[in-house]
This record gives structure tokens, sequence and C-alpha cells, in this order.
């Protein structure tokens, strides 16, 4: 505890020497989370981070979270300096939607509009017309359905599945999952419910379509934030990351907050939802980044540009 506060205390010193303001996911460890409050910073879900570090009149953004967030924040700013504890934090939805075959099946399809999700590499925002986060991909593609678009989704195919659903929007599907989202189990669930009747179950759309049926509201992090202040209920089942918790707990607390089942046929089964590149970022980590410069984020130029558009789409749409 003493070297957490010790490291603590050196990373509030640090981000007033370099005029560095602090943007934390609600996934990342609870004092990264707590440091980026405290310090003038932010801690949210991936679209108000990507508008709060456009926003924001520091020039160096110090983005807890996975390489995708820092890659967004250095494409809306590019003059910024945008560090990250640890680079090699990236998402298996941007690792399982490479550029080369994802411009492939674009090119396949050129009468479709292209709605790509935040979790993905600049290089495949740049092929996008539009991005979206789970917090807008509703209200964005429902008015791309009424303006008559058909739509190419990558890659999340929960998500995308639960839009369609949702909008009756014709969608062609990449394949892709969140590692941690798709091992949350239904059976399991329903189980948990059983034991817990008046809980109200909390899901991100990340999940499989059967845990989404059992959800009270289904959304994005900052959605399951106010979902769980506005219900009325003592008890909550959240399927989402464990890291989640944190604010969950702290904003609401004489409310439990119990965690879907991940695995096992057994409802007591414990989760482990959470996400190891997330969990990379560490106090360590920024440290070292605000110290040395390391972990700085740099994209092409020609793709900041590319991949600029349908970003400010998405911030215009949803400002
Ligand atoms: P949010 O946009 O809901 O914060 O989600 C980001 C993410 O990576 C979910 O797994
Ligand atoms: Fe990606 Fe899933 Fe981790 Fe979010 S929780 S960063 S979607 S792997």
């Amino acid at each position: 505890p003493d070297e957490r506060q010790a490291l603590k205390a050196q990373i509030r010193h640090l981000l007033r020497q370099r005029n560095a303001v602090m943007v934390s996911h609600y996934y990342v460890h609870p004092d990264l989370q707590d440091l980026a409050e405290e310090t003038g910073g932010l801690v949210s879900d991936s679209l108000e981070m990507a508008r709060f570090g456009r926003e924001h009149a520091a020039q160096t953004l110090l983005v807890s979270g996975v390489r995708f967030m820092g890659e967004t924040a250095k494409i809306l700013s590019p003059h910024k300096t945008v560090l990250m504890p640890d680079l090699d934090a990236t998402c298996s939805l941007d690792l399982g939607c490479p550029i080369d075959d994802f411009a492939a099946f674009c090119d396949q399809h050129p009468e479709r509009t292209v709605v790509v999700y935040a979790n993905t590499s600049a290089a495949v925002k740049a092929r996008a017309d539009w991005l979206v986060t789970s917090s807008c991909a509703l209200d964005i593609v429902r008015t791309l359905k009424e303006r008559g678009h058909k739509i190419l989704w990558a890659p999340d195919k929960h998500l995308g599945a639960y839009i369609e659903r949702e909008t009756g929007a014709d969608m062609l599907m990449w394949k892709g999952s969140c590692i941690v989202h798709d091992e949350f189990k239904a059976f399991e669930l329903q189980e948990l419910m059983r034991q817990h009747p008046a809980a109200k179950v909390l899901v991100h759309p990340e999940s499989p379509a059967d845990v989404v049926a059992l959800a009270h509201a289904v959304g994005s992090t900052s959605a399951i934030l106010r979902a769980a202040q506005q219900f009325e209920a003592s008890e909550f089942i959240v399927a989402t990351d464990a890291g989640m918790l944190h604010k969950l707990r702290t904003l609401n607390p004489g409310k439990r907050f119990i965690e879907a089942p991940t695995a096992g046929n057994s409802a007591t089964c414990k989760s482990c939802a959470h996400c190891p590149w997330m969990a990379m970022n560490s106090l360590a980590g920024v440290v070292q980044a605000l110290q040395s410069g390391s972990g700085a984020i740099e994209v092409p130029v020609d793709l900041i540009e590319r991949a600029r558009r349908p970003i400010e789409r998405m911030l215009a749409f949803t400002a």
C-alpha cells in the first residue's frame, strides 16, 4: 500500500509538471480511475474519453485503457502528445479485424455504408464511413436505416446482432467478438437470477444474444452506470468487465452488485470477467510514460486524415 501511495503521489506531481491530463476507462484498475478524477481528468466510456481528449486544453493526454482509445485521442488531436501506460494493451476485436481482410470485405460490398465500432485500428477506422461506440451505435444505425442505407458492420458480431434486432437495419456482419463479454453464460445467469429474484440485470451489448435477452438494461458502460442509479432495486447482476464494479459500488453505496457468471455449470461459479489488456495498465506504467515519454501513440499522417472523418461524424451526431 505504501508503494502504491508513493506511485500515486509521483503521478500527481508528474501530471502537474507535464501539464498533462489523465483519461481512464471504467475497466482499468480503481487506482487509475480515482487518480484521473481527482486530478481533473475523466473516467468514462470510450465515447466520452474521445470527446474529452479532443476538447481539453492540455497538450499531453495520458490515456489509461486499450490502444484504440489512445489512437482515437491522437487522431482527434494530432498535435497533442498521447501517452499510454502500456502500448501492448490491445483488444480482441481490434486483433480480429486486420485491415487487409477488412478492406477486401468492404471492396466486395461497395453499395453498403461502412459502420465500424471504436474498438478497431486506425487503418480500419480510415476505411469507415461512420464510427460508433456502444453508447451511440443504436441511434446512428437507426438514422442510417431511415435514410435508406444498407450497412456493412464490423467487428463485434454480438453488438451488431443486437443493433440489427433493435433497428431492423440490413446489416452485413464481420464476425469478431470480445473475449471478455463472449464468456457470459445465459444458463448460469438464469440460475443466479432465480437466487436473486429482485435483482436487475445490467448487460453490455458485446455479450451473446441469450445473455442480452435476460437483461433489464442493455448498454454501454456509461448506460450501465446510469441504469444502476435509476433503478429502485437494491441488487444488481452485472454482465460486463469487473473493472466496472468500482464505479458502480462507489456511486451506489446502498446497493449490491453481483458479477454475472462466465463459465462452468454452477450458478455460484465466480466471474473472471476482466480484460487482460485493460489489466496491463499499472501505476508504474503511468509513472514510466510520464517520466520518459515512453508509450507515446503515433499514427501515420495519412491515416489520421482519413480516420478522423468517421470519428468527427460520430462526435457531431452525439453532440
Ligand atoms: P464502452 O464504449 O461501453 O465504454 O465499451 C468499451 C469496451 O471496450 C467494452 O468492452
Ligand atoms: Fe476489447 Fe473486450 Fe477488452 Fe473491451 S473488454 S477492450 S472489447 S477485449
